[in-house]
């Protein structure tokens, strides 16, 4: 048993759409959170990037909030650098890859699985290893959406003309006859209902973060980390960008009193 907080790490605002859910699910459990939005989209950043960007995300969560586990909540950053963390540091480390890929093998009828995701994640393949892991017959048909993640960084997703963006987005995915659709970066579920309205309410949506959260418990309860205690629980925040933006969204998306601190880059360069 451990009051420990689990750690939860993303480029920005994306991976509150996993702390929400972790939040309703784990009850329990104290959350310590960082969004890297000053050097955010990780999407199109290299490989060797993410991998250093993380590993200091992770050192910083360890040193400063003493984490007992971390959630990569990125899918970029889980399909370059969860095996590296891993090989790093000495915590249980998990992403939202292998879940999101159990998740739309398990929802699949047609064996015709999407991916939207960042033009990184789609580089790298993880979502097809995953899947042909899982089972060989499913077909994964990918489209990069790098315009997403700044249209909800910046809430410019509720603006009139979103709608046509996505669906000229979506314009590939839309012809390939997928039935079940991965929203393969932690951004997109705050825009779930323009995605669902461009590819009709017959294809499944799968975040990733449900099935995520579901193996967050199963690790507490293999390492015996679970916070059993019921007294009230600690959620902080932090990002290297501007926290009134970052407060902004998370208030919303949470319907929590987020007030977030500011990270300075060079604070997490130093470690
Ligand atoms: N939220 C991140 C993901 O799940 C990516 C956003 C970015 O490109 O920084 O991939």
């Amino acid at each position: 048993m451990s009051k420990k907080a689990i750690g939860f790490m993303d480029s920005g605002v994306g991976g509150l759409t996993v702390a929400k859910l972790a939040m309703q699910e784990l009850q329990n459990e104290n959350i310590a959170y960082l969004g890297d939005e000053a050097r955010l989209p990780y999407g199109e950043k290299t490989k060797e990037e993410i991998q250093q960007y993380s590993l200091q995300i992770a050192n910083f969560l360890i040193k400063k909030e003493d984490i007992k586990m971390l959630v990569i909540a990125c899918n970029t950053a889980t399909s370059y650098a969860l095996d590296y963390l891993r090989e790093r540091i000495s915590i249980p480390v998990i992403g939202v890859v292998n879940p999101g890929s159990i998740a739309a093998v398990n929802n699949t009828r047609t064996n015709r699985v999407g991916l939207i995701a960042t033009n990184g994640t789609v580089k790298s393949g993880a979502y097809e290893k995953a899947i042909k892991k899982i089972n060989n017959n499913v077909d994964v048909f990918s489209q990069g959406c790098p315009r997403f993640v700044p249209m909800v960084e910046k809430q410019e997703y509720k603006k009139d003309n979103t709608q046509e963006i996505v669906n000229s987005d979506l314009s590939t995915i839309n012809t390939d006859n997928v039935d079940t659709l991965i929203l393969g970066c932690t951004h997109f579920p705050i825009m779930r209902e323009l995605i669902q309205k461009s590819v009709g309410d017959s294809v499944i949506l799968i975040d990733p973060g449900y099935e995520t959260v579901k193996q967050i418990k199963k690790i507490l309860q293999n390492n015996d980390i679970e916070n059993k205690e019921n007294d009230e629980v600690t959620y902080s925040f932090y990002t290297t960008g501007d926290a009134n933006n970052f407060d902004k969204v998370a208030n919303e998306w949470l319907n929590y009193d987020v007030h977030a601190k500011h990270l300075p880059i060079k604070e997490l360069e130093e470690l």
